[in-house]
């Protein structure tokens, strides 16, 4: 078993009539992190919930929060997540004009600041950020929903990203989200990655817990580079 590579189930694809049941499920299979999708309709074509539900969530699990804002002007909304119970908070590249400042607002509230960039943003633009992020979160499908296929150029990104955090000397972690199973796991925990976002293969499948173990078992003779 492989303790380096941590997961980070994401609720998008949960019941959201049943979440206290579904975060005790993914708990009792060994999750890391619950994975926070939150989207504004704007950025990406999809809606689904914001600080409200994340306060809820953060009363009925001892699983740290991770927060994945895919909204227009998340500088807005950081203090509003991170006092409902965000761990983690990521922006996307995209989003963020005034990126520099976007991360430190988010460290001076306490969470630890996360940067995103989606499938068609170059690797490059993380270069003079990096110092500041304690995560960067490489997007294998386009953001929006759940259960698309991923996408297999991405592995040559999160290569890339792992040895420009090498370099820093720094603890970053390298998360990826998007298309994991059982077969893209090892793949992207090859290429370096140590945080893996899984929500479909995971809340899709008709025991919560034993999918979680099954990931973690494909892990077991992977490891980041
Ligand atoms: C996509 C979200 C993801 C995604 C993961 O916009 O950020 O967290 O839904 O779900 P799967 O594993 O189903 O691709
Ligand atoms: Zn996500």
């Amino acid at each position: 078993m492989n303790a380096m590579v941590l997961i980070a189930p994401s609720i998008l694809n949960a019941d959201f009539a049943d979440l206290r049941t579904q975060l005790a499920l993914a708990e009792e299979g060994g999750a890391d992190w619950i994975h926070l999708d939150v989207m504004d309709g704007h950025f990406v074509p999809n809606l689904t919930f914001g600080p409200p539900v994340v306060r809820s969530l953060h009363r009925v699990t001892r699983l740290p929060m991770d927060a994945h804002l895919m909204v227009g002007n998340p500088d807005d909304q950081i203090d509003r997540f991170r006092d409902a119970g965000a761990d983690r908070i990521t922006v996307h590249h995209e989003t963020c004009p005034h990126l520099h400042r976007t991360i430190q607002k988010i460290r001076q509230t306490g969470a630890l600041p996360g940067v995103s960039i989606n499938p068609a943003t170059p690797v490059a633009v993380l270069s003079d950020i990096l110092p500041e992020v304690d995560l960067v979160l490489i997007m294998s499908v386009n953001p929006g929903f759940g259960g698309q296929a991923f996408i297999p150029g991405s592995l040559k990104k999160i290569r890339e990203v792992a040895g420009m955090i090498r370099a820093t000397g720094r603890a970053i972690h390298l998360q990826v989200d998007g298309g994991i199973d059982l077969s893209t796991a090892p793949q992207v925990v090859e290429a370096g990655a140590d945080v893996l976002v899984v929500g479909k293969f995971i809340f899709g499948s008709p025991d919560i817990p034993a999918a979680i173990r099954a990931l973690r078992a494909t892990l077991a003779t992977s490891s980041p580079r």
